[in-house]
């Protein structure tokens, strides 16, 4: 009996069900149809008899519209209120039409709101402010519109927002204190003025220009000493005489006990008879190549030349975690930083986070180090994103053994990877007797590295690689394609990393501290052409006189046939898997498109390499 109501109510509540998804299917399509018919411009050919989910420019999910995206169609005149009830919208593109008028009121309706491009249009009045209480908003793009008014005041309400672009428009007033990290920011030419929020003094000069503002990284606000005080913090207090008068005292008795402390410091160092440090202190970053080169030579004398070490020095008995190495895996062997320093070392690379060694203790074992340049965060978090580094474990990716770290020096210590990298596997010297990379070899190769980094993503929504590139897949004895140099980015310095010269660096990243999981998929995209064509990224983009692989690789496509693009290496004596090169090719173009959101995700595209390789089904050994 009671199983028979129970199955009576579960019939009913999956009709139930049914019934309120068709009918939200039907509330979309009448949103849609209502927007159609409220728009000017070109007419949207939207074939009525067929469902809205095969409409142009219109995606589903789940039985609901997810995303509506019309760039550039002629779409003219204000937008009619319909769209606020597609509430399952989450992308929304209108980028480079010439509407007009407002945004409609019930777009404060759509919750589930991502990525909001209306970039390239005639919009104007102000920026309504429930643009930032949409809880899931991700990017918003108002950029080139006729915008005025002031910036809202509750943008730190968006805490997901990473992209917040307003240029070219005609806003006025002072820029709100921002303090949620924002990856993308632009109010370039608008009519702001003010002083620029401290949160925002990092971002480059040029995102603020043609404003009439000021302070950090523009030049600094002009001190007025009467009343009329000219920052937009609206801070009009002005400095009395014996307010200046004490703080110039402060500053004095400040200065004065900073030197004391300095000094004090430094008598306790020259006290401190602590070798290793001084060892790896007294080479600057520049010579360390030739420091360590020196080390190789001559095992057991110090880099700078001093006398070597008594042999049992108080480093590696030191329990202070900071003066010594910090291991993660001892399964690797025992060795401490003085032992470290004293192996022999010979130089494997100059990266873009520092130079890399090859490490061989006297007893067999080899390990990799990195000296990493330009840390620029305090030791504290330094230490903790080790850590979680140090956590992190996947076949695919390169393992952490340990890292160093002092004021002058910040040492990852690394597996040991004996096939080197891909980039010198794909353009190394051809004629050294290497044996050519066929295409099972490649294949698993791409499927390694997306599996690793698959793996990264999978983490949490932050994580990302941030410095994919042929030189950082590595390669075991049985070309495994091993990931290393993975989330190293934050830390470094932006100035140390050369700017999209790689031919990596997808094309909305302008911090390269700040890496998508989106910009990791478009270097992704990039090392797939670049093991299909054999070409390097850097390469190419000088010989084309600025056309970087991507575009080089679209433009061959469009013109020739695919197979044309392919390295002729893996294509001379290749009969077999031509079909699945091309499917391959067409991943790696995916990824490489130049909006974030059209390209696919890591999981997905791990799952489409995992169709195409011949290996997917082993993550283990390939054949040499
Ligand atoms: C939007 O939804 C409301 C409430 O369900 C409905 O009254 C209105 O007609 C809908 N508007 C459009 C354009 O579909
Ligand atoms: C519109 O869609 C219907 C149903 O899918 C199809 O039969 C018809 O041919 C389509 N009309 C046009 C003009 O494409
Ligand atoms: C948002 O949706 C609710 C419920 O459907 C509706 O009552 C309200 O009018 C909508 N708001 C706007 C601004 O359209
Ligand atoms: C900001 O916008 C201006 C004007 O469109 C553009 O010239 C500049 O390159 C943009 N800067 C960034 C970092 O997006
Ligand atoms: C500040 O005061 C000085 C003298 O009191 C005056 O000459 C000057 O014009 C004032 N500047 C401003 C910006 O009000
Ligand atoms: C900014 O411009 C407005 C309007 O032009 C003006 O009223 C305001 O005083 C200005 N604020 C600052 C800090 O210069």
């Amino acid at each position: 009996m009671k199983n028979k109501t129970n199955l009576g109510l579960s019939v009913f509540l999956f009709f139930f069900c049914l019934a309120t998804v068709t009918s939200d299917l039907e509330a979309d399509r009448r949103a849609l149809i209502a927007l159609r018919d409220g728009v000017h411009g070109r007419p949207l050919l939207w074939n009525l008899t067929a469902p809205p989910c095969t409409w142009g420019g219109v995606q589903c999910n789940s039985g609901r519209v997810t995303a509506l995206r019309l760039p550039g169609v002629g779409l003219s005149g204000p937008l009619p209120v319909a769209i606020g009830n597609l509430t399952q919208l989450e992308t929304l593109s209108f980028r480079f039409n010439a509407l007009t008028g407002p945004i409609p009121p019930d777009f404060a309706n759509l919750t589930l709101l991502r990525y909001l491009y209306l970039q390239g249009n005639a919009f104007s009045g102000e920026i309504p402010s429930f643009l930032f209480t949409l809880p899931n908003v991700i990017r918003i793009n108002l950029a080139q519109n006729k915008f005025s008014g002031r910036i809202p005041d509750n943008v730190n309400s968006a805490t997901r927002l990473a992209t917040l672009y307003l240029q070219d428009n005609q806003l006025t007033g002072p820029i709100p204190e921002i303090k949620i990290p924002l990856q993308q920011f632009n109010v370039s030419s608008n009519q702001l003025n003010g002083s620029i929020p401290d949160p925002l003094s990092g971002m480059p000069k040029a995102v603020f220009e043609g404003n009439s503002l000021c302070g950090k990284p523009l030049d600094a606000c002009p001190v007025t000493g009467n009343g009329t005080e000219s920052t937009g913090k609206g801070k009009s207090d002005k400095l009395s005489a014996g307010a200046i008068a004490g703080i110039v005292i402060a500053c004095f008795f400040g200065l004065l006990l900073l030197l004391l402390l300095l000094f004090c410091c430094c008598r306790k160092k020259k006290k401190d008879q602590n070798v290793q440090s001084r060892n790896i202190e007294a080479g600057p970053i520049p010579t360390s190549s030739a420091a360590v080169a020196k080390e190789s030579e001559a095992p057991h004398t110090v880099a700078n030349g001093a006398p070597p070490p008594p042999s049992e020095n108080g480093g590696s008995k030191n329990p202070a975690v900071s003066k010594d190495l910090t291991f993660f895996v001892k399964s690797f062997g025992n060795f401490d930083l003085d032992g470290l320093l004293k192996a022999s070392a010979e130089v494997l690379g100059k990266g873009t986070f520092g130079s890399s060694y090859k490490a061989s203790f006297e007893h067999g074992l080899v390990v990799a180090v990195k000296r990493l340049r330009d840390v620029v965060v305090p030791e504290k978090e330094f230490r903790e994103k080790l850590q979680v580094l140090g956590s992190i474990s996947h076949v695919n990716l390169v393992t952490l053994i340990a890292y160093y770290f002092s004021r002058d020096e910040k040492l990852v210590v690394f597996e040991y990877m004996s096939r080197g990298s891909l980039s010198a596997l794909l353009h190394g010297n051809k004629g050294s007797g290497r044996s050519p990379l066929n295409w099972e070899t490649r294949a698993g190769i791409a499927l390694g590295a997306a599996r690793a980094i698959s793996y990264l993503h999978s983490r949490d929504a932050t994580t990302s690689h941030g410095n994919i590139k042929s030189s950082n897949v590595l390669l075991s004895e049985t070309y495994e394609a091993k990931v290393s140099d993975y989330c190293l980015a934050p830390m470094i310095s932006p100035t140390s990393t050369p700017n999209r010269i790689d031919g990596y660096r997808a094309p909305e990243v302008t911090d390269a501290r700040k890496i998508s999981q989106k910009a990791d998929v478009y270097s992704f995209g990039v090392l797939l052409l670049e093991l299909l064509t054999g070409k390097s990224p850097t390469h190419q983009q000088l010989h084309e006189e600025g056309v970087d692989l991507p575009r080089w690789v679209a433009s061959v496509t469009e013109q020739q046939s695919p197979s044309d693009v392919f390295d002729p290496e893996l294509t001379r004596y290749q009969t077999e898997g031509n079909e699945n090169m091309i499917r391959l090719l067409k991943i790696g173009i995916s990824c490489t498109a130049q909006y974030p959101d059209s390209r696919p995700t890591m999981p997905e595209v791990t799952r489409l390499i995992e169709e195409v390789s011949p290996s997917a089904g082993s993550p283990g050994p390939l054949s040499d």
